[in-house]
């Protein structure tokens, strides 16, 4: 019997959203205000980041040759529609009252997925012959990217347990819920990789150049926003200066973030030929979040009105 297409044998649910951005701190890890910086930095990745996602995964529908696979792809789109919004409007509403630049913040990944990533790379045209072997190998980032962002979900349900820790509770639920949708879909996008390609090779090379630009925009990120938190000391605020590398590692050491070992050792992982994202990480726990999760305000499928409206969003953003 041959292998299914789709290797999630559970309900993935696109849930509707609602954080209120009233009272929440920028130093929302009072404990850890680098590593507060090292997780809001996120929010600007993510939005642009994940619109990617949405439409490499939209180009590869026709390519899908199975049906629940095709299912599960278009939730996955949904579902990150949705957390590109949510992280959108976290920054609007909540960084950009602390005076966050936020035009510095997008720079650092519009260029990537913008600028090289777009199918015509750089405003060049690819030649008809290269077009769909770009969208595999981007098709591959998603894949990439989604290892890391599945087990940085599997490392805050496991490890981060950020608001029984007294951490503020609208921002820490934000990243959790994010989180564990995260884990739920884990496997959509190297799913779908493996079906319209699956070459091992490509999957290895793209990791290669994935993984340091991954922790480099991570490491920018943090430096970005730490650079203008006076309570953060100077020798932290480069990723050139060892303190720097220090507090990312002491912030891990305490499991308020993953530091940078935990990127290499994640990493690592991946090049495994045998890897597959259904074992990285545990749905139960996921999913045992999200039922009551506080800024979830929907835990069933959202209308078709709502889609359109994700959709539509996403496109004018
Ligand atoms: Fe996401
Ligand atoms: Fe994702």
């Amino acid at each position: 019997m041959s292998k299914a297409a789709s290797k999630a044998d559970w309900e993935m649910i696109p849930r509707k959203v609602d954080f209120k951005w009233d009272v929440s701190p920028l130093q929302w890890i009072p404990q850890d205000p680098f590593a507060s910086h090292g997780i809001n930095h996120f929010s600007f990745t993510l939005v642009r980041g994940e619109f990617f996602f949405c439409r490499m995964l939209n180009q590869a529908l026709p390519y899908i040759t199975d049906e629940k696979l095709k299912q599960d792809a278009k939730i996955f789109i949904r579902q990150e529609a949705i957390h590109s919004q949510a992280h959108k409007v976290s920054i609007d509403e909540y960084l950009v009252r602390y005076g966050v630049n936020t035009t510095e913040q997008y720079q650092r990944v519009v260029k990537i997925f913008d600028n090289f990533l777009l199918d015509d790379p750089l405003g060049y045209k690819l030649p008809k012959r290269l077009q769909r072997g770009w969208l595999n190998l981007r098709v591959g980032v998603v894949a990439a990217a989604e290892h890391f962002t599945s087990g940085l979900g599997q490392y805050v349900l496991t490890r981060s347990h950020w608001e029984a820790r007294g951490c503020d509770p609208v921002v820490s639920d934000l990243f959790t819920w994010h989180s564990a949708e995260e884990v739920e879909h884990r496997t959509v996008a190297f799913d779908v990789y493996q079906n319209i390609c699956g070459n091992y090779a490509l999957r290895a090379l793209v990791m290669g150049i994935t993984a340091p630009l991954f922790t480099y925009l991570m490491a920018a990120g943090t430096v970005q926003l730490a650079m203008h938190d006076s309570s953060i000391p100077k020798k932290q605020k480069s990723i050139w200066r060892p303190a720097f590398w220090k507090a990312w590692h002491h912030s891990d050491l305490n499991s308020y973030v993953p530091g940078p070992l935990w990127y290499l050792v994640t990493t690592l992982r991946y090049f495994k030929p045998s890897y597959h994202p259904y074992y990285e990480a545990s749905t139960e726990l996921a999913q045992a979040y999200l039922s009551q999760s506080k800024g979830v305000v929907d835990n069933q499928q959202t209308s078709q009105v709502s889609k359109k409206q994700e959709v539509a969003q996403q496109v004018n953003a």
